[in-house]
């Protein structure tokens, strides 16, 4: 393994570098910084969705313009408890996983034509994904969170 290693020209060297560290496979501590970056990138990115969102049930339950996304991450869309969809939303047939997510965030149409959400989606690739683990870790409902 070595000698192959060491056989490779130096590019093909740096790359091998370059994927040993993004998998933390060398810097462990690393990665786990690059999530508490993405984390806060996330909660950054949300404030243009808090108007509308909360990602925890509150005690009284309520809803805000939009529904609340507490434990939506493998529900059903368009299920949020008295919260009053679109029709749209109530004829969507899918379950939300973080590849419908990223869809959603990027052209909420392109997802659920005639939505009411009043948001024209996020370009940047990077953006979504720092929003998408953020919602994924806020909205959990299991007790340890
Ligand atoms: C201006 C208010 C508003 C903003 C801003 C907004 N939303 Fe929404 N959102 C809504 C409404 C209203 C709906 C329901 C749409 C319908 O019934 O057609 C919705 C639906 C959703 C759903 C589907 C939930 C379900 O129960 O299936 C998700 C997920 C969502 N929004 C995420 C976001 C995220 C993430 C952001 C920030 C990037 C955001 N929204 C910004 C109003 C908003």
């Amino acid at each position: 393994m070595l000698r192959k290693i060491a056989s490779l020209n130096k590019p093909a060297l740096l790359i091998v570098l370059l994927c040993m560290l993004s998998t933390g496979l060398i810097c462990p501590l690393q990665a786990a910084d690059a999530d508490a970056v993405m984390l806060k990138r996330g909660k950054l990115l949300f404030i243009q969705c808090r108007a509308c969102h909360d990602l925890k049930m509150s005690p009284e339950q309520e809803q805000k313009v939009g529904p609340n996304l507490s434990g939506m991450m493998g529900k059903a869309a368009g299920t949020a408890e008295g919260f009053v969809y679109s029709q749209a939303f109530k004829e969507a047939k899918f379950s939300w996983d973080i590849a419908v997510l990223d869809r959603w965030l990027e052209k909420p149409s392109a997802v659920v034509p005639e939505n009411l959400m009043a948001f024209s989606g996020i370009n940047a690739q990077l953006d979504r994904t720092a929003l998408i683990s953020y919602i994924v870790e806020q909205s959990s409902i299991s007790p340890s969170k």
